[in-house]
């Protein structure tokens, strides 16, 4: 029987009605998990740009009104008010921790912070100038092979100590492996830090010297994160998702997710926005020519930074970046001709109709960059930290995957356009 807020779906003279689901949001989605068993029919969808895979209670984005929410808080209130553990936390759990809540699973992340002694090889083993997205995704399929005992996603026990591990030690990843790029000696995590202290410790400071933490990088790191933390079903959490629903274990399943990121369409495009901007200042003839460029067809170039699946109006957390951004430069007594570049950027493609037309707006990494830049981080680590950043989303989807009943195994069905049932053509009739 079809039901008023039914949907019918007419295939010549056959009608299939399919059910609709509502989100807590008011999202509406055409239920057609029932259409090829009834039907014979698949959908098709390049990108699942229209395709809702999953239920989840974690993150709302509404594209067109440039709203994040993760957990129902806003994203604006978040980045202004918690630690990035505190937003771990609500992202795993589902809700903000008291005081020793936070207390607890601080003190459990800090202590599981340091690497297996004899992985210290691991990032010897990679040639200097490797990539360091390639060695984090390297490292983090490695920690699987570290703790067997504690792969086995149907196990309550593994799947808390393998997300707190993953979270705790990622940070020592990544600055071993700028450290050893260096050729400089790797620190070791201290317990005294926070999260954010701990890792700018790793990654900068010398044995041979005091090194303070300065507040106003550590803050802006700490809102960088938090602004990365999730963004719901994106290339690499979706990674994450798929990988997962075979039951993989997590560590294979975020090294996948990493491995999605380091493209240039997705977190790649942080470290390709500097490169842009530096092409820029290099080539010495301003702007024009490089919009000139996006807007022609025949040119595969495309403005780094610009441009999101979802988001139609802004990207609210490019917003934060922007002004951060500003203030941080200024703290730091840092002026950065890049800065100046990417502002006349904006401004000029946000006046431009190609620009307007197709709804492209500056994204997450248009800013982020500058930041990391004025902090002192190399450009290629700039996709790292997104990483960093993007942990808890990856884990928290995870682990929403696993506990939920629901969930199948990813596996697309496909639109076959290729030679129909051919036979085998002897080698000898075969033409050239
Ligand atoms: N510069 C110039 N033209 C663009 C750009 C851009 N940055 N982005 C999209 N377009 C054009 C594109 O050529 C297409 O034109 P047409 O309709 O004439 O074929 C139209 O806009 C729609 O683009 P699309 O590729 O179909 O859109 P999409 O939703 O599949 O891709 C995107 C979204 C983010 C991959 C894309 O905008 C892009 O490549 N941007 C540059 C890379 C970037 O900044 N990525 C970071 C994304 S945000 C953070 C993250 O996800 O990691």
């Amino acid at each position: 029987m079809t039901r008023r807020e039914d949907a019918v779906l007419r295939v010549g003279e056959q009608e299939y009605t399919l059910p609709v689901i509502v989100g807590s949001e008011g999202e509406i989605a055409v239920d057609i998990n029932r259409l090829r068993g009834a039907s014979g029919l698949v959908t098709f969808d390049r990108g699942f740009a229209n395709t809702a895979e999953t239920k989840s209670a974690i993150t709302f984005l509404d594209g067109e009104q440039g709203i994040l929410r993760y957990r129902g808080y806003p994203i604006e209130q978040l980045a202004e008010q918690a630690t990035f553990l505190e937003v771990a936390y609500l992202l795993a759990n589902g809700r903000l921790p008291s005081r020793p809540q936070l207390d607890d699973y601080a003190d459990e992340i800090t202590h599981h912070t340091m690497l297996r002694e004899d992985m210290k090889h691991l990032f010897e083993a990679f040639p200097k100038e490797a990539h360091p997205m390639h060695i984090l995704a390297s490292a983090i399929s490695a920690l699987a092979t570290y703790y067997p005992d504690a792969l086995d996603p149907g196990d309550p026990w593994a799947k808390d100590i393998s997300m707190k591990r993953l979270l705790a030690k990622v940070p020592t990843m990544v600055a071993w492996s700028f450290r050893y790029g260096r050729n400089q000696p790797f620190v070791y995590p201290r317990n005294d830090l926070d999260y954010v202290a701990n890792f700018l410790n790793m990654m900068f400071s010398f044995p041979t010297e005091n090194y303070e933490v300065d507040p106003t990088v550590s803050k802006a790191l700490n809102v960088l994160f938090i602004l990365h933390a999730d963004h719901e079903q994106n290339c690499s959490a979706t990674t994450v998702r798929v990988v997962g629903s075979g039951h993989a274990n997590l560590f294979s399943s975020v090294a996948a997710g990493v491995h999605a990121l380091s493209g240039p369409l997705h977190g790649g495009a942080n470290q390709g926005v500097v490169e842009m901007l530096e092409s820029i200042v290099g080539a010495g003839g301003g702007i024009g020519p490089f919009v000139q460029r996006a807007k022609d067809k025949d040119d595969p170039f495309r403005l780094m930074g610009f441009g999101h699946r979802v988001y139609k109006n802004f990207d609210p957390r490019a917003q934060i970046i922007k002004r951060y951004a500003q203030e941080v430069l200024a703290k730091l007594d840092t002026a950065d001709p890049l800065l100046e570049v990417a502002m006349q950027l904006e401004e000029v493609a946000l006046g431009d109709d190609y620009f307007i037309e197709k709804k492209l707006y500056p994204n997450v990494d248009f800013y982020s960059g500058i930041i990391y830049r004025a902090m002192g981080f190399p450009t290629e680590l700039f996709t790292v930290l997104f990483a960093i950043g993007r942990l808890p989303g990856w884990i928290a989807q995870w682990h929403e995957m696993q506990q939920d009943p629901t969930t199948r195994i990813g596996r697309p069905r496909q639109i076959y356009v290729g030679e129909p049932k051919r036979d085998w053509v002897a080698m000898e009739d075969r033409s050239a």
